[in-house]
């Protein structure tokens, strides 16, 4: 019997059956004042309850990714408090795959695990961790090929950081298609731009989508057009990226933030999660407050995740 056919004799469950996500996911309309004022409908598309473990973008990313896994453990990389390793590790255990996930900083394996980190674990994800150096080389061939000697996982399917590879961004289209018709701006926080990538693909014309960048740099003009380049063959839909809402860059806050953040939840009873969706929710307010959306203007804003406790 050769690898393959153990693999296939002891196949994956489909996640979609398995694991019964909620789709299409919600859309709920928002009364705020901030909008209403200005002639602007607020929607949220609430992602966040498309499953309890593969929240939000997670649940699109991962799918197409663990139904490719076929069986073989499934290797991915994140930093120490990655959304993307939780949910992984969380797909593993419900689906009953292996997992690995290759961690930033190799200072970390001799320190207790942060929670996040502990989820992972107690969920059987098997943690690497690599310095920050050899991460940042991580897509290199070389570099790649070293470090799933070192995880004793060479035969596992890789998956990048923050899940984002052609799989996810076509993942990602369904998004936008579940929105057709239903808003005129599809608002998205960005950290390495696969959601974006894939929602403005999924969405009609006439629609467009707009991304809010939680890291500073402005490198994700080019990184978002190559990710649907490499998923589509071309560029797709109509998508621009506002980036001044970062805040200083990822998982950087501010009092300010923070205070929007408490008053948004505490408006619309909605668990805001604070690297992404508070940076995207504050952008819109300010976008609205600046006229950036003619009255009229129908404004959806993807929910792309839950507060880690
Ligand atoms: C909650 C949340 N929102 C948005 C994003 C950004 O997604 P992307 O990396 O596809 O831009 C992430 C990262 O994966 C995330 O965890």
């Amino acid at each position: 019997m050769t690898s393959n056919d153990a693999r296939n004799e002891r196949e994956t469950p489909d996640p979609a059956t398995a694991l019964r996500p909620r789709l299409p996911s919600p859309l709920q309309e928002v009364v705020d004042d901030r909008f209403t004022r200005y002639g602007v409908r607020l929607l949220l598309k609430r992602d966040d309850l498309i499953h309890p473990d593969l929240v939000g973008n997670k649940w699109r990313k991962l799918a197409p990714n663990l139904r490719a896994a076929a069986a073989r453990p499934l290797l991915t990389f994140g930093g120490a408090y990655s959304n993307h390793l939780r949910a992984t590790a969380a797909a593993g255990r419900l689906l009953g795959l292996e997992t690995i996930g290759v961690v930033r900083g190799e200072e970390l394996a001799d320190r207790p695990l942060n929670p996040s980190l502990a989820r992972c674990s107690a969920d059987g994800m098997r943690l690497h961790f690599i310095d920050r150096s050899m991460y940042r080389h991580k897509a290199e061939r070389e570099t790649l090929t070293g470090i799933l000697r070192a995880a004793d996982a060479e035969e596992a399917y890789v998956v990048p950081e923050g899940g984002s590879n052609s799989l996810a961004v076509r993942g990602c289209r369904a998004l936008g298609e579940e929105l057709r018709g239903r808003a005129d701006v599809v608002a998205v926080a960005c950290g390495t731009g696969g959601t974006l990538a894939g929602l403005a693909a999924g969405l009609a014309p006439g629609q467009r989508a707009l991304g809010i960048p939680v890291l500073k740099g402005g490198f994700l003009t080019a990184e978002v057009t190559a990710l649907q380049t490499r998923a589509f063959g071309a560029r797709r839909g109509t998508w621009s990226l506002d980036d001044r809402f970062h805040f200083g860059g990822y998982a950087r806050t501010t009092p300010e933030l923070e205070a929007f953040a408490t008053d948004f939840a505490s408006r619309h009873g909605l668990p805001v999660e604070r690297l992404y969706v508070a940076k995207l929710l504050y952008g819109l307010v300010t976008l609205t407050r600046e006229g950036a959306f003619p009255r009229g203007t129908t404004v959806a804003a993807v929910i792309t995740g839950r507060p880690f406790p």
